[in-house]
């Protein structure tokens, strides 16, 4: 779903014009922890390598968040106001000279604030895009400060197809201090379709219960469930059964349990060897044999069937969560760190879009509650926090919760990439002349056209700040450009800012 080579559906982030190898090589071990910001790291981690994001960022909510002193997360810190000193120009340059539909987005925000911090999120977006697998999926959780800014990034990265899902969490339930006050996060998934597994259900209300499933016996809870479905059938199903004729009941046919859930559960449990009988009308009489048809006492009233209440059924849950609640200050999970996530909720998320084994990657993990998550359901985990107070927990926390000692991975330097084969030389004619062709003659600094030997390939983020030589960061500049790049200061990026 989330690939990175389609245009148009996605920004292309991974060029194929040198031999990139698509396979999922790791270039860390399981259970690594980075301190240290995680855009230079991501830019070090292979392409498609990870199955699962999750990413829990600064919100730009103008807010400075510290742990308590005396809590386990004591020294945590950061802080969630965004200015220009934010932003390095060489990522607005990358931006603009290679994701101009990132660039629109990112101009559409209202405040030089806002837009650094979109710059802040589009670059590393980029590198979550390129480092998730085609089957990947991603959750982005923000709060409502926003959020409609990041769908626009996050479609304008993962492509609007592999939208998902928009989950509203209530994570709080009561704020007496204003009218309309929020009380809920949002999580934007993109990627691919979430699986449904019985212990990810929520239990069914039992008020619906007990509207719903009048009758009891020894076989549990059941409601009486129409046997029949829409339109006449020539065929077995529309001849009378019985002395009931489903054509002259609306003109219907019968409709039996065949696929699903229930039909599995009364071949298994209730009627053993159901599946197996052939026939419309046979499975019928095997039905009624086994006590599964519902004879009402109403004189010529239909014939139903016994619809049992199954041992784990429970309700799928939907993209409004009521049901986590936030961490009390007396939670045993609770470490101190701010803004800390319940573990209830990444385990669900974790369910729903990941596997045994599967990689699940937190790139602000903050106090590792993601990690934490992964590690309770057996997935692989890799984690970045520019915090240090991070790692120590994440060590205290995982060796808490399965109580054995594990080997965890703690580093701070940047990886080096294994998956890219042999880079041409970042000067080379073929890199000049597909370039010249993607910007077709015009310097992407002055905007002006020019020959083909006026233009000189440069790299858009310094090789000393980590960008490759690799065509995703290179752009043609004119050699006036290319000369005054470098002594660009905070005014031209306030110029560009202001267009
Ligand atoms: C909202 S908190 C995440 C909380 C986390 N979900 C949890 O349950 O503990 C955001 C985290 O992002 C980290 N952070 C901020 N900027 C970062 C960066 N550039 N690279 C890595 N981590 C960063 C902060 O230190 C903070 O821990
Ligand atoms: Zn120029």
């Amino acid at each position: 779903m989330l690939d990175a080579s389609v245009e148009g559906e996605a920004i292309t982030v991974q060029r194929t014009d040198w031999k990139v190898v698509r396979v999922a090589e790791p270039n860390w071990a399981n259970k690594t922890i980075w301190t240290g910001d995680n855009l230079p790291i991501m830019r070090g981690m292979n392409s498609a390598s990870v199955d699962l994001i999750y990413l829990d960022p600064p919100f730009n909510s103008k807010a400075n968040y510290a742990a308590p002193i005396g809590s386990e997360a004591a020294g945590a810190e950061f802080k969630d106001t965004w200015t220009l000193q934010d932003v390095d120009i060489a990522w607005l340059d990358l931006i603009e000279a290679k994701h101009p539909r990132l660039n629109k987005v990112i101009h559409a925000a209202m405040s030089k604030s806002d837009k650094s911090y979109l710059i802040y999120m589009a670059v590393r977006l980029l590198e979550m895009h390129r480092i998730l697998k085609s089957t990947g999926s991603i959750y982005l959780h923000c709060d409502p400060t926003m959020s409609h800014y990041l769908k626009l990034l996050m479609d304008a990265v993962f492509g609007k197809k592999s939208f998902q899902s928009e989950i509203t969490w209530q994570r709080t339930s009561s704020h007496n201090d204003r009218v309309f006050g929020n009380v809920r996060d949002t999580i934007l998934f993109y990627g691919t379709v979430a699986v449904d597994l019985p212990d990810n259900r929520l239990p069914l209300d039992p008020e619906y219960v007990r509207k719903h499933y009048r009758h009891e016996d020894s076989r549990g809870k059941w409601r009486s469930h129409d046997l029949t479905g829409a339109r006449t059938s020539s065929g077995e199903s529309g001849q009378p059964w019985r002395g009931f004729d489903p054509a002259s009941y609306g003109g219907r046919h019968w409709s039996i349990p065949k696929i699903g859930e229930y039909a599995k559960y009364i071949d298994e449990v209730l009627a053993p060897g159901y599946l197996k009988i052939e026939g419309i009308h046979a499975r019928l009489d095997f039905l009624d044999e086994h006590e599964l048809i519902h004879w009402q006492k109403k004189q010529g009233s239909f014939p139903c069937i016994k619809r049992y209440l199954l041992p784990d059924q429970g309700r799928k849950p939907t993209n409004l969560f009521t049901d986590i609640p936030p961490l009390s200050k007396s939670a045993q999970e609770n470490t101190g760190y701010p803004t800390q996530k319940p573990l209830a909720l990444l385990e669900r998320l974790i369910k729903a879009s990941s596997e045994n084994d599967d990689v699940v990657f937190d790139p602000f993990c903050g106090c590792a509650t993601t990690l934490v998550a992964a590690d309770r359901h057996k997935r692989n985990w890799i984690g970045i926090d520019i915090s240090p107070v991070a790692m120590r927990l994440v060590e205290k926390r995982i060796k808490d919760d399965q109580g054995m000692f594990q080997d965890i991975q703690s580093r701070v330097d940047i990886p080096e990439r294994t998956d890219l084969g042999d880079i041409p030389n970042y000067n080379c004619v073929e890199n000049k002349k597909f370039l010249f062709g993607e910007q077709e003659g015009i310097c992407n600094g002055c905007q002006e056209y020019f020959q083909y030997r006026h233009l000189e390939v440069d790299h858009i983020i310094a090789r000393s700040q980590g960008g490759g030589d690799h065509l995703g960061n290179l752009q043609l500049l004119c050699t006036s450009c290319n000369r005054i790049k470098g002594h660009r200061g905070q005014e031209y990026l306030l110029a560009k800012l202001a267009t």
